[in-house]
């Protein structure tokens, strides 16, 4: 398991104005797995994302991270995890408006102090595995929003992530765009990288494998398998399997704090 979960709980708040955002999650996520997140809005899952993301620390509960148990780790530390392991997608993009899209994908990249010559290269080349080659010097309002979630993606690749976390990534997509998206996600995951969604639309979340519902904080069902229709459409533009080197050991990690 990449990803061990046992009896979570999250509070958010003080005494009387305590939250139970989580309450006795139990999952577990094997590497290579494919997978969404379903529940009504407030149900949790933002916050489970967070957690699984080491962007916050579950109040109580078991969290292990390839093995190791990180519910205790402080910030600097699930940072450091995080920059090695985890990659963030999420609704809105969260892309620099005046910076292009390359720069935009070379961003954590900077932050990294990886030099400038091999920071282009490698943004040049995620944007082209995303299929936007082509865009590479458009700024984030001359794209399409399936275009700028693309580029979202390709930026929370730099790192090699072994994780990719997306919350909502399809919620400000067209159907079409959507779509896209997923099956990037798709052929992410055929080349290694374990993807967790979350998303509202059971049409994204029967194109994984595996579908956890969140209600009230609670998981309330977890299915797999055969019990879910697999879409075996073809991507809309062709991704190059081991461009990224996902089976070589990390060439770099990341400072803290991107
Ligand atoms: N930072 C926070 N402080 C206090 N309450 C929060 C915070 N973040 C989320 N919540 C509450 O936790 C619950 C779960 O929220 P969230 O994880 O965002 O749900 P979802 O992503 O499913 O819509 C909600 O009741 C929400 O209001
Ligand atoms: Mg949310």
């Amino acid at each position: 398991m990449i990803i061990h979960i046992s009896n979570m709980y999250k509070f958010y708040g003080l005494k009387n104005n305590r939250v139970s955002a989580l309450k006795h999650i139990s999952l577990d996520i094997a590497s290579g797995e494919m997978l969404s997140i379903m529940g009504p809005s407030g149900s949790g899952k933002s916050t489970l994302m967070n957690i699984l993301g080491c962007l916050d620390r579950p109040t109580s509960g078991v969290y292990e991270f390839k093995g190791r148990d990180i519910s205790n780790l402080n910030d600097n530390e699930l940072a450091v995890l995080r920059n090695q392991y985890i990659g963030f997608v999420f609704q809105n993009f969260n892309l620099l408006s005046r910076s292009t899209a390359l720069a935009n994908v070379e961003l954590p990249m900077v932050y990294a102090g990886i030099a400038a010559g091999k920071r282009h290269n490698i943004a040049r080349e995620l944007l082209d595995v995303v299929g936007l080659k082509d865009r590479m010097n458009h700024y984030p309002n001359e794209l399409s929003g399936g275009q700028k979630q693309r580029v979202a993606i390709a930026r929370a690749l730099v790192n090699h992530p072994a994780v990719l976390l997306a919350d909502e990534p399809t919620g400000n997509l067209d159907t079409r765009s959507g779509t896209e998206v997923i099956k990037l996600f798709d052929t992410l995951n055929s080349i290694g990288v374990t993807v967790v969604v979350v998303t509202h639309d059971s049409d994204v979340a029967v194109q994984t494998r595996r579908i956890v519902y969140i209600r009230d904080g609670e998981i309330v069902s977890d299915v797999s398998g055969s019990s879910i229709k697999k879409d075996q459409k073809i991507l809309p533009y062709e991704i190059r399997p081991g461009v990224l080197g996902f089976d070589k050991p990390h060439e770099w990690n990341g400072r803290d704090g991107f």
